[in-house]
């Protein structure tokens, strides 16, 4: 296994915190990022760009839920997740078929895909956890047809007052351990990475032009959906 590899193993199994936990918490929530709200979204701004077979690439797919919808959808899908994390590529041990993982580290990312082979990509609460989405924004529009599809989704920056509320720790009180506090800021850091502006400017600088961008929780997540020029 290469450093980089390591390295972005490792801090993915901190941001994580329990793995296994965590993939399992992927699932339950699933449903609540896949809902009505995206599908809709979905058949209005993805479904046109899609061929009669379509390739569907979901970047950081985690347990493969949304491989698993795809296929549900589109009998003659082929849904391609990209995922490094091993104990995430192990939840993701029972798709069917026309899915398929590939074990690769988005920050730089060489997929054996072919240039303009893929229809469609989605981006669900993966950006905020990689240290540069460059490479992989670069990745994805090589892979995708003029005219395919972005979809993105992920947390935005918003102030400490407002990200504390869906916290349950007690940050003020004297006895909270060091360790939950240094944990819960240095998630805030993490959560806090990109502004919606800057996943409109990377993308708009790797490839891609923005078709619509929307707040939701408060303004705590963007959901930007962009096209392959
Ligand atoms: C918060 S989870 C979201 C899972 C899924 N997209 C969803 O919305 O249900 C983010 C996923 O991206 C993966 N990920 C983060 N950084 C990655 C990287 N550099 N390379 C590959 N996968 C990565 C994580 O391991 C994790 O499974």
């Amino acid at each position: 296994m290469n450093d980089r590899l390591k390295q972005t193993q490792d801090m993915l199994a901190r941001h994580h915190r329990d793995g296994a936990a965590f993939a399992q918490m992927m699932k339950d929530t699933f449903d609540g990022r896949f809902n009505e709200d995206f599908w809709a979204m979905w058949q209005q701004n993805v479904e046109p760009a899609l061929s009669d077979t379509p390739v569907i690439l979901d970047l950081g797919t985690g347990p493969g839920m949304l491989l698993k919808a795809l296929a549900a959808r589109y009998p003659q899908v082929r849904a391609i997740g990209v995922e490094c994390a091993d104990y995430m590529l192990d939840a993701a041990d029972d798709l069917p078929e026309g899915c398929e993982t590939i074990a690769a580290d988005l920050h730089d990312p060489h997929l054996p895909l072919d240039d303009g082979s893929v229809d469609a990509a989605v981006a669900s609460m993966v950006l905020h956890e990689m240290h540069q989405p460059v490479r992989a924004l670069q990745e994805v529009a090589r892979c995708l047809k003029a005219g395919g599809r972005l979809y993105v989704l992920d947390w935005v920056r918003a102030p400490l007052a407002q990200y504390l509320e869906d916290v349950e720790l007690d940050v003020f009180a004297p006895d909270t351990p060091m360790d939950a506090l240094e944990d819960l800021f240095i998630h805030f850091i993490e959560h806090n990475r990109f502004s919606s502006d800057d996943l409109v400017f990377l993308l708009e600088n790797t490839g891609f032009r923005v078709l619509e961008t929307s707040a939701l929780k408060d303004g705590r997540q963007a959901r930007i959906i962009a096209e392959k020029i």
